[in-house]
C-alpha cells in the first residue's frame, strides 16, 4: 500500500501567516505540520509516499522532507499548479498508484491516536473505499456523514443544516477506481473538484465502508484549530499514541 499527503492549496484562512510560508510548514507542537502526516502513515506500515504541493511552496517541502532518508521512507513529489480542490490535487497521483491501494491524508489534520488500526482495517477489505468520521461541535465546517447503523448513506460537503455531527475527516483509503470516480467529478460552486464528490460515488456502489477515529483530531487551516493542533502535539511532544495507550 502507497501512502499521498496533499499539502497544495493556498491556506488563505491563515493570513498573514501563509503569505510566505506554506500551511503545513507552520510548526505543531515542536515539528512542522507535515510531518505528523508522515509519520502517521510510517506507524500504517507505509513507506512509500507521494507528497502533493503548490508551485510556491515545493521547495521548502523539499527543503524539510528531504529524500524520506531521516524518516526511513522514500518521498516522492508532484507540484499542483493550482489549488482545484482536494480531488484534483488527488488526481495527480495516478501514476503513482497505478499498481494498488492508497491511503491519503490532508497535510492539515491531526490525530492524537495513530490510524494504524484504521489501515488494518481497510487492509482486511476486498475492495472499495473507507473514511473516517469524527463527532464534531462545528459540523457546517467539514464533510458531513448521514448514517444509519451499518452504512453511509451521504456525505455532505459544509452543508448549512447537516444531518448529523459525524464530520468526515482526512484520512482517505481507496482503491483505484477512485481515479475513475475523479474523472466524472466536475467543479463545486466554489470550484473545486470536492473529494465529497468522489466519496459519494464510492457510497452509491455500495462500496464505502468507516470507522469512528479515537481520541482527539483536529484539522489545522483556522487560527483557532490551529491553536487546537498546536496544544494537542505539544502535549504530547509529537509522539502519536498508540491505541490502548
Ligand atoms: O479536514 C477535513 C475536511 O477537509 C473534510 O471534512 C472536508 O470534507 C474536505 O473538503 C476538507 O475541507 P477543507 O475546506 O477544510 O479543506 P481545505 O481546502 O482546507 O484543504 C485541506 C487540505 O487539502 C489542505 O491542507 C491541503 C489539501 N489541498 C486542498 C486543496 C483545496 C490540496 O492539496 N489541494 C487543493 O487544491
Amino acid at each position: 500500500m502507497k501512502g499521498v499527503i496533499l499539502g497544495g492549496g493556498i491556506g488563505t484562512r491563515l493570513d498573514p501567516l501563509t503569505e510566505i510560508t506554506n500551511k503545513h510548514l507552520l510548526p505543531v507542537g515542536k515539528e512542522p505540520m507535515i510531518w505528523h502526516a508522515v509519520r502517521q502513515l510510517l506507524l500504517s506500515g507505509i513507506t512509500d509516499i507521494m507528497v502533493i504541493t503548490s508551485t510556491h511552496h515545493m521547495g521548502s517541502v523539499v527543503n524539510s522532507l528531504g529524500s524520506g532518508r531521516r524518516f526511513g521512507c522514500e518521498f516522492t513529489y508532484r507540484v499542483q499548479e493550482e489549488a482545484g480542490g482536494i480531488a484534483h490535487a488527488l488526481a495527480l497521483t495516478r501514476q503513482f498508484a497505478s499498481d494498488g491501494r492508497i491511503v491519503v491524508l490532508l497535510g492539515d489534520n491531526i490525530f492524537e491516536y495513530s490510524i494504524a488500526p484504521y489501515v488494518d482495517e481497510f487492509r482486511g477489505q476486498e475492495h472499495g473505499a473507507r473514511v473516517l468520521l469524527k463527532e464534531v461541535g462545528d459540523p457546517e465546517r467539514f464533510g458531513v456523514a448521514a448514517l444509519d447503523e451499518q452504512f453511509i448513506l451521504q456525505i455532505e460537503e459544509k452543508p448549512t443544516d447537516p444531518k448529523s455531527n459525524h464530520a468526515v475527516v482526512g484520512c482517505y483509503m481507496y482503491d483505484n477506481r477512485v481515479f475513475d470516480f475523479i474523472d466524472q467529478t466536475t467543479p463545486s460552486a466554489r470550484g473545486e473538484l470536492e473529494i465529497t464528490s468522489v466519496n459519494n460515488e464510492y457510497i452509491a456502489r455500495g462500496a464505502l465502508q468507516y470507522s469512528f477515529v479515537h481520541g482527539r483530531w483536529t484539522d489545522a487551516g483556522t487560527f483557532e484549530s490551529l491553536n487546537e493542533a498546536n496544544s494537542l502535539l505539544l502535549r504530547n511532544d509529537n509522539r502519536i499514541l498508540a491505541h490502548g495507550a
